[in-house]
């Protein structure tokens, strides 16, 4: 008899034929003439429901049919009696694949709590809830890569292993085979990498960027999608050590090209989640509504998880500079109040205080924000000649910034003049000779190009209403945590 997952099974199964189900026991209730079993098997939110009559399995294996335990029933699908599902399965064979020790089994059918659930991130896929946001995160992942193919992107794949830094922040993991204890060392006591196994000092990329620009200026339109590494020691629920960056690169686009990129793909993989992971969208909808109700009145959120979406799908984003959003920012009622955490002022980078209160207060709308000044920004950024009022202090930036969430994606129209380039690179301190490879885009065939990186559990975090993004990836990687 063919197997099929219950999802699967939910949909097609015909009332009446012989069905074999395997999954895990949610939950097992035995009444006076019968023993109900909830199983679930990860294809789907919902359970199947099967169900012995009282007496039919020996007391040897009823008692290992527990929470947790590992099950393949074979029985007839049948219309149920009770409340709560449509059909369910009556048992006619069950084989116990392997059973899970109540006293020892640390998943119980009860509302654990999501700190609890990180400690044992090995088991908590079995959860509901983070069953939900792995099937959401794997949708999501499938409706980046469709709407890159859609749109004529090739996905380049850009090296994990890398002797460059690409954001010139200095927060990369190295990545070597000396002895850690005791390298080999230069005449001036410094390690000596050229021992080392490529013969420099490498680390973990922190943004395929500079390749996917190399992509770009050869294939036209291209985007990476894989893991980036940080090693900024900020222990946030926004930031990861490991998280998966999203850059896709374009020949030809300028910043307003970049926008419109950016804000027609976010929309388009938050409509294919709405219409692909609805039944664990509605879970995850009710699940913060209970959480919402725990919270003090003027900290619940006006918008529901569904509502919040389908209200980003249908709203265009507001776009402003910098400059207008500081003069906003400086104005505002909490920077009068003093308010504010940090000050706010021309040059500034912004804290996440003030771009939450331009998204969630001021407009109450994802906002992208452009122009930065060029010292807050990367190297690579394109320099603002004509804007009138800072002539030469801007870069042509955008960071798209959501509610609840801050920065989603941060890009910019890169810079293509040879000359300018070099300059910005002696400016912040980069040699140009270490990224030779890379200033030869300028010095053959140069052209205007710009792009973006969406962070992945970002988007995943915001489309699953969760809190904490060390919930939205399943083995997470942040400070003094790498268990899994
Ligand atoms: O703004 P960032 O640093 O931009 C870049 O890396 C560019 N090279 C992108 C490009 O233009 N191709 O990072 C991009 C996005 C951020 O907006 C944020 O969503 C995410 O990556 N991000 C992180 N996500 C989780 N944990 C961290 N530590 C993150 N740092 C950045
Ligand atoms: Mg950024």
């Amino acid at each position: 008899m063919s197997y099929l997952p219950i999802q699967q099974l939910l949909k097609t199964a015909q009332i009446g034929t012989d069905v074999t189900v395997k999954g895990w026991v949610r939950t097992k209730r035995e009444s006076k003439n019968a023993v109900f079993i909830a199983l679930n098997d990860g294809s789907t939110i919902n359970n199947i429901q099967v169900v012995a009559e009282a007496g039919q399995l020996p007391e040897e294996t009823l008692k290992l049919i527990t929470t947790g335990a590992c099950l393949s029933v074979t029985g007839q699908l049948v219309a149920s009696q009770g409340a709560g599902q449509a059909i369910e399965v009556k048992i006619s064979a069950v084989t116990i694949y392997g059973p899970a020790d109540p006293d020892k089994y640390p998943l119980q059918p009860k509302r654990h709590s999501l700190e609890f659930l990180r400690e044992i991130a090995h088991l908590r896929p079995r959860t509901n809830t983070f069953s939900a946001i792995l099937r959401i995160r794997h949708a999501l992942a499938f409706a980046v890569h469709k709407y890159f193919n859609d749109n004529g992107f090739f996905y380049l794949n850009t090296p994990i292993i890398t002797a460059s830094d690409a954001e010139g922040a200095g927060e990369m993991f190295r990545v070597t085979t000396l002895d850690a204890t005791k390298p080999p060392l230069t005449e001036e006591g410094n390690v000596d990498y050229s021992q080392d196994f490529f013969g420099r000092e490498t680390n973990l990329t922190v943004s395929g960027q500079l390749e996917g620009e190399l992509g770009a200026l050869a294939l036209g339109k291209i985007y990476t999608f894989g893991p980036t590494f940080r090693a900024e020691n900020s222990n946030t629920t926004r930031h990861l050590a490991e998280f998966w960056m999203i850059e896709p690169e374009v020949a030809f686009n300028d910043l307003e090209d970049n926008m419109n990129l950016a804000e027609d793909f976010v929309k388009t993989v938050i409509r294919y989640a709405l219409q692909h992971c609805a039944d664990d969208l509605a879970f995850l909808d009710n699940r913060l509504k209970e959480e919402e109700k725990t919270k003090k009145k003027e900290e619940q959120s006006e918008l529901g998880l569904l509502e919040k979406l389908q209200f980003v799908i249908s709203n265009e984003f507001v776009r402003l500079t910098y400059t207008d959003a500081v003069e906003i920012l400086v104005n505002s009622k909490p920077a009068k109040k003093g308010q504010f955490q940090y000050e706010v002022s021309w040059g500034v980078d912004l804290q996440s205080e003030h771009e939450r209160y331009l998204v969630e207060k001021h407009f109450k709308k994802p906002v992208i924000l452009t122009n930065y000044p060029r010292a807050i920004k990367a190297f690579y950024m394109k320099l603002d000649e004509e804007s009138s009022t800072t002539p030469g202090q801007t870069v042509r930036a955008m960071d798209v910034l959501f509610p609840g969430i801050g920065e989603i994606i941060g890009g910019s129209q890169r810079e293509d003049d040879f000359d300018k380039l070099v300059a910005r690179m002696h400016e912040v301190g980069i040699e140009p000779e270490a990224l030779w490879w890379y200033l030869d885009t300028r010095r053959f065939g140069s052209a205007p190009h710009a792009g973006f990186g969406l962070g992945f559990e970002r988007l995943v975090l915001f489309v699953t209403g969760m809190g904490n993004i060390r919930d939205v990836i399943p083995f997470p990687r942040a400070p003094k945590t790498a268990e899994f």
